[in-house]
């Protein structure tokens, strides 16, 4: 079948694009199979505006953060792209991965094969919080749900043909990983580490990383006493006036400004 004359080859390319990065949201939440939630989650079976907001956990799809946060992983991405903003993409909480799968998702979309995705993460869950910490008592510490190990995160990226030599996992806790992550400039960077500490680590051995014109993304700024701190902490401490954007009820961005 010859294509549409009337589109031109790349409009054409676009509507693919999008197509496949509509398909790997969807799938990446659990919306497109209409996946019923993990009991933890107390929810009763797939509710879509709990999928829309990331409200509850999905029973087997790689990520939790519903569709509006994963649109915009995707659309910050495509735009540091398209502003020609230099580094890689970087997630520090990965969980069963999904977030850092739509990262790679875009970078395959757009042909890139010299960025990569760093994805850091226990892969054992969180962390036990040292006496005295900010973090003590912090509600998802000894959730099993979280304890997702790094076999079963590179499995579902190959499931979705996303598991190569430019997705670099560093495993192990944040405070000993990502002092010497590998990377010298980022363009995405998202901190979904929930904590306190763990988002205070992530800021401080990254933000200087991130490029003019990045993105820092905050999964949980408006849902958790102890990011927020952490990140009012560091935009206090180093005179960071970018404004922070709402994304849904938890979740917020700056674009870092020269
Ligand atoms: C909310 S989940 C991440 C969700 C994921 N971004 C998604 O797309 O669904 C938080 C993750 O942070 C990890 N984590 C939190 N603090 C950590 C630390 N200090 N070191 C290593 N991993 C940590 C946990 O193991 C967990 O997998």
């Amino acid at each position: 079948m010859s294509a549409n004359p009337t589109h031109s080859p790349s409009t054409e390319l676009e509507r693919l694009r999008s197509a496949y990065l509509d398909l790997m949201r969807d799938s990446l939440i659990g919306r497109l199979n209409e996946e019923p939630a993990l009991p933890v989650s107390k929810v009763e079976g797939y509710q879509d505006d709990h999928r829309e907001h990331g409200w509850d956990w999905p029973s087997k799809a790689p990520s939790m953060i519903g569709a509006k946060r994963m649109q915009n992983v995707r659309s910050e991405c495509e735009r540091v792209l398209r502003e020609d903003v230099p580094g890689d993409f970087m997630e520090t909480g990965v969980w069963r991965g999904g977030a850092c799968m739509m990262m790679r998702a875009v970078l395959k979309a757009y042909g890139i094969a010299d960025r990569r995705v760093l994805a850091a993460d226990s892969f054992a869950g969180f962390p036990e919080p040292p006496a005295g910490s900010p973090d003590v008592g912090f509600v998802l510490v000894g959730q099993a749900e979280f304890a997702v190990s790094l076999a079963e995160v590179k499995a579902a990226f190959a499931r979705y043909r996303l598991l190569d030599e430019q997705v670099i996992f560093l495993q192990g806790l944040f405070k000993d990983t990502l002092p010497a992550a590998p990377v010298a400039a980022l363009a995405v960077l998202r901190l979904d580490g929930d904590m306190y500490e763990s988002t205070r680590e992530g800021l401080a051995s990254l933000y200087h990383k991130l490029s003019p014109g990045g993105t820092l993304i905050v999964d949980d700024y408006f849902l958790f006493d102890g990011q927020r701190r952490a990140v009012d902490e560091f935009r206090a401490a180093h005179g960071i006036g970018d404004p922070i954007v709402q994304i849904d009820n938890f979740g917020g961005y700056w674009i870092k400004r020269a």
